[in-house]
């Protein structure tokens, strides 16, 4: 006997997106040990976090000190005063969700890629072209793709996001069950406005399908018509999972604290055709598995909704797209196709001249100094663009661009 292994991670290619930029940034720093590298790869922030947020943090962690206020385990799903805080919020938008839809966890990246545990393996998936890589290669690992082939892997369905059609994905040719949808976009920093995500509510009311949304971005929106949660569009609560992070928002990154909405009315299938709640499944995977948020760190996203919170949260984030605007301008000045960068901290650049993703990233890295991250990491039809974040400094972000601008292309 020996030990078997999951074959299926076995089709995955060998390392992570980001792994991948990290190492070849690694790599330049040793060669070039007196560089001064500018990261914009990987969307982390640079930002700390707000007085706020800390302050909360900080009483929380006397709390746990003192045998009176100590917390041992919380409820796996997060605490109440957590979720009544984000149900608040929702408000907002004209959507009213209960506590037990709402559960908080360590990050969307996580959630989106533990979301698929709960359903079967024989769904047809769909993804964007490009796409966050973690709804993919977490299908992989299940077992839900055949073997990768021009880089998209046998089983799933790619919708094309392109200049063609304005990076807007058209409804998949062939039926599908689960579809993956993140807007602001990662990585191309595209919108859909309400009526062409209410494209897609339609067609799992129709199809039955489910919509598996990201809007982890969705506090970086600056325009009218686009939606900040899938369940602005009507019915959207019978068809969709909403992941929301505080990570860009709120500087969690390292502090990490996410949630992922489940309503009630979203219903799957078994077997036998019966309409199974979604939402009691979820509950059950995420009791099992985890744990919950520690308390302190509930605490401090619980600030961010503060009337003082939310403040100090808005400052950051007009800071980052005021970075977004001078890369969007300047790259633009350079005569390169920019796009994203107006609702979303991404930036998606065209490289000049033909040139492929990597021959692009590496360009600016061995030139600039400037890291970014390479379109062709995140699907076929990114292949010839590169993407970059605006969570820089500022002054970063324009000693980036002036050293862009020197380049010959
Ligand atoms: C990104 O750069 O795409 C994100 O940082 C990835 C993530 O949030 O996991």
């Amino acid at each position: 006997m020996v030990v078997k292994i999951n074959e299926n991670y076995l089709k995955l290619k060998n390392s992570y997106l980001f792994v991948e930029v990290a190492r070849r940034e690694a790599e330049f720093v040793e060669n070039n040990p007196d560089a001064d590298v500018i990261k914009m790869g990987i969307g982390d922030v640079t930002k700390p976090l707000t007085p706020t947020i800390v302050k909360a943090f900080k009483d929380a962690v006397d709390e746990m000190g003192n045998a009176d206020t100590f917390m041992g385990y919380g409820p796996e799903q997060g605490y109440e005063f957590l979720a009544k805080a984000i149900a608040k919020d929702y408000e907002q938008y004209g959507v009213n969700l209960d506590t037990s839809e709402i559960f908080i966890s360590d990050g969307a990246k996580c959630d989106t890629g533990n979301i698929q545990e709960i359903f079967g393996i024989d769904n047809k998936i769909a993804v964007t072209d490009p796409v966050y890589t973690v709804y993919v290669d977490t299908n992989v690992m299940a077992g839900r793709t055949g073997e990768m082939e021009d880089g998209m892997y046998e089983g799933l369905v790619y919708l094309k996001c392109n200049t063609e059609n304005g990076f807007v994905p058209e409804l998949p040719s062939e039926p599908v069950d689960i579809i993956y949808l993140c807007y602001p976009n990662n990585p191309t920093g595209t919108t859909l406005t309400k009526d062409q995500l209410k494209v897609f509510v339609d067609y799992a009311k129709e199809n039955k399908s489910i919509i598996l949304f990201d809007a982890a971005y969705q506090a970086f929106i600056n325009e009218d018509n686009v939606p900040h949660t899938i369940y602005e569009i009507e019915g959207a609560e019978e068809v969709a999972i909403e992941f929301r992070s505080f990570s860009k928002t709120a500087g969690f990154t390292g502090t990490r604290c996410a949630f992922t909405v489940v309503p009630k009315q979203l219903m799957a299938y078994d077997e036998e055709a019966n309409e199974v709640e979604v939402n009691p499944l979820w509950n059950r995977r995420q009791t099992t598995k985890f744990n919950g948020v520690s308390y302190p760190v509930q605490k401090a996203a619980e600030a961010m909704y503060t009337e003082e919170g939310k403040k100090e949260i808005k400052e950051i984030i007009d800071y980052y797209m005021e970075n977004a605007k001078v890369i969007r301008d300047s790259l633009t000045d350079l005569g390169l196709e920019v796009y994203g960068g107006v609702s979303s901290p991404y930036i998606w650049v065209k490289a000049p001249n033909d040139m492929d993703s990597w021959a692009f990233f590496d360009l600016l890295l061995n030139e600039a100094n400037v890291v970014g991250t390479p379109g062709s990491g995140f699907g076929p039809s990114g292949e010839g663009y590169l993407r970059l974040t605006a969570f820089n400094t500022l002054e970063n972000t324009k000693e980036a661009m002036a050293r862009i601008s020197k380049l010959e292309f």
